[in-house]
């Protein structure tokens, strides 16, 4: 059970980090975290996100690594290697896998619009709009049916063909060349957003907590989003945990992929807040804000053109190394399990995503009216997974990890076999066993009792 011929993992530990974080930093990061925080009244939400990122995200991502490390698999493979005679834990690899689809099939929606915006940034068709045309540019597109379908056909093809390249030649050598790109072009637009003038405006609403405007729902969303953020709690991290070399500190991996991940949510929040209260926009507009507001914002200033190519371009990075992730959870499951063909995994879980992916497409347009429990499928898909299947598949697994798994072994696999000195041990294995399981099962039934 130990070797296993299909198993290539990364190369260094840079290697390792840059693909984690390429996995989690995302359209969660720049699409979902401004949008989720304009919703829940802005700086409080930011507060109680960084402590749920601390205090449970990165332990959680280390307990993740450390399944995947451990077992060398695949998160159904992973569960059945580490779980000996008790199978019932399988299932939770299987539920990994369901997450992993569902994601999928409503983030390639919005990665989609990506390639759109480029194109349509590119083409100065966004330039010389009024904030209303601005909108009904976005609507018009996104109620459509060829082109949204066209775009996320496109981005799933071109995450299928990195992954066929494999974990170094694809996955690993993709994050290195994009995440440095990625930063940069962060950089480049917070410059640009804080030299706007009335920019002040919106680093009070990100920085300054009013406690008074964050619920109950607001919490199980910033719990959700941390999740979704970090990707933890769906095995994304265990597939990538088990390409981690034996030699590197899972301990100091996770903390830099999800200080990474957290930065690059502020400064996504740089970049949007004080253009949108510079140009008196709705900061609470929901999924569309960085579609409808920013192209306004590049409307305004020097060569304003440019930057919106540039910005769409630093979305779509963010989105591909992430759908990268998501379909290798997949795609690793059934090469190691089911003894398929990598490129054959590729192209048979590619087209299923995109058959459940179109109804996402569509819920924006033909199938807006569709509803459940109030819902469309890409509200559905997205409230289910991160608010209830992330925060759920975590639980069971501290569950896992915390209290069926001998303790021995958790500190051997984080300790290096005992080479290194793991003086947080206790700490990290506290709050596996206690403090990470409370908190999840009182959020997620609050979050359920509404
Ligand atoms: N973390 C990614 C993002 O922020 C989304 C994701 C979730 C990716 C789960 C893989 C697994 O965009």
């Amino acid at each position: 059970m130990s070797t296993n011929p299909t198993h290539r993992g990364f190369t260094s530990n840079i290697g390792a980090i840059l693909a984690a974080a390429g996995g989690a930093v995302g359209l969660g990061n720049i699409w979902r975290f401004p949008y989720m925080l304009g919703q829940n009244g802005g700086g409080a939400f930011l507060l109680v996100y960084i402590i749920f990122v601390l205090l449970i995200g990165i332990p959680l991502m280390m307990t993740e690594f450390i399944i995947g490390r451990r077992s060398q698999r695949n998160v159904v493979g992973a569960y059945r290697a580490l779980s000996g005679p008790r199978k019932g834990w399988v299932l939770l690899g299987i539920f990994g896998i369901v997450s992993a689809f569902l994601i999928y099939a409503f983030y390639s929606v919005v990665a989609g619009w990506t390639l759109n915006y480029i194109v349509m940034a590119a083409g100065g068709k966004l330039s010389g709009l009024d904030p209303a045309a601005v909108a009904q540019e976005f609507s018009f597109f996104t109620q459509g049916s060829f082109w949204p379908l066209f775009y996320q056909l496109l981005f799933l093809i071109l995450t299928g063909a990195v992954i066929t390249m494999g974990v170094q030649k694809g996955i690993e050598n993709m994050a290195k060349i994009l995440m440095p790109i990625l930063f940069l072009l962060l950089l480049l637009m917070c410059v640009r957003s804080l030299t706007l003038s009335g920019s002040h405006e919106g680093l009070r609403f990100l920085f300054e907590p009013d406690f008074s405007k964050l619920t109950g729902k607001g919490v199980l969303s910033a719990l959700g989003q941390s999740f979704f953020s970090l990707s933890i709690g769906m095995g994304a991290m265990i597939t990538y945990g088990s390409y981690i070399r034996k030699e590197d500190r899972l301990f100091k991996t996770s903390i830099w992929i999800a200080l990474c991940d957290l930065i690059v949510a502020i400064l996504a929040g740089v970049v949007i807040f004080p253009a949108v209260f510079a140009f008196g926009m709705d900061p609470a507009s929901g999924p569309e804000l960085v579609y409808v507001v920013l192209p306004n914002v590049f409307n305004n200033m020097p060569a304003g053109a440019l930057f919106a190519v540039l910005f769409f371009l630093l979305l779509g990075i963010a989105a591909l190394t992430s759908t990268i992730s998501l379909l290798e959870i997949i795609v690793a499951f059934a090469v190691e399990e089911l003894q398929w063909k990598r490129s054959t995994a590729s192209l048979v879980s590619t087209a299923v995503v995109f058959v459940v992916g179109a109804l996402c497409t569509l819920s924006f347009g033909p199938l807006q009216n569709f509803k459940i429990v109030g819902y469309t499928i890409f509200d559905l898909f997205d409230l289910i997974t991160a608010s209830y299947l992330m925060p759920i598949g975590a639980l069971l697994m501290t569950i896992f990890l915390g209290w069926f798994y001998p303790k021995v072994e958790v500190k051997d696999e984080l300790s290096n076999h005992g080479t290194l000195k793991v003086k947080a041990f206790e700490l990290y294995y506290f709050i596996l066993r206690y403090v990470a399981p409370a908190a999840l099962i009182v959020i997620i039934i609050s979050g359920i009792v509404g």
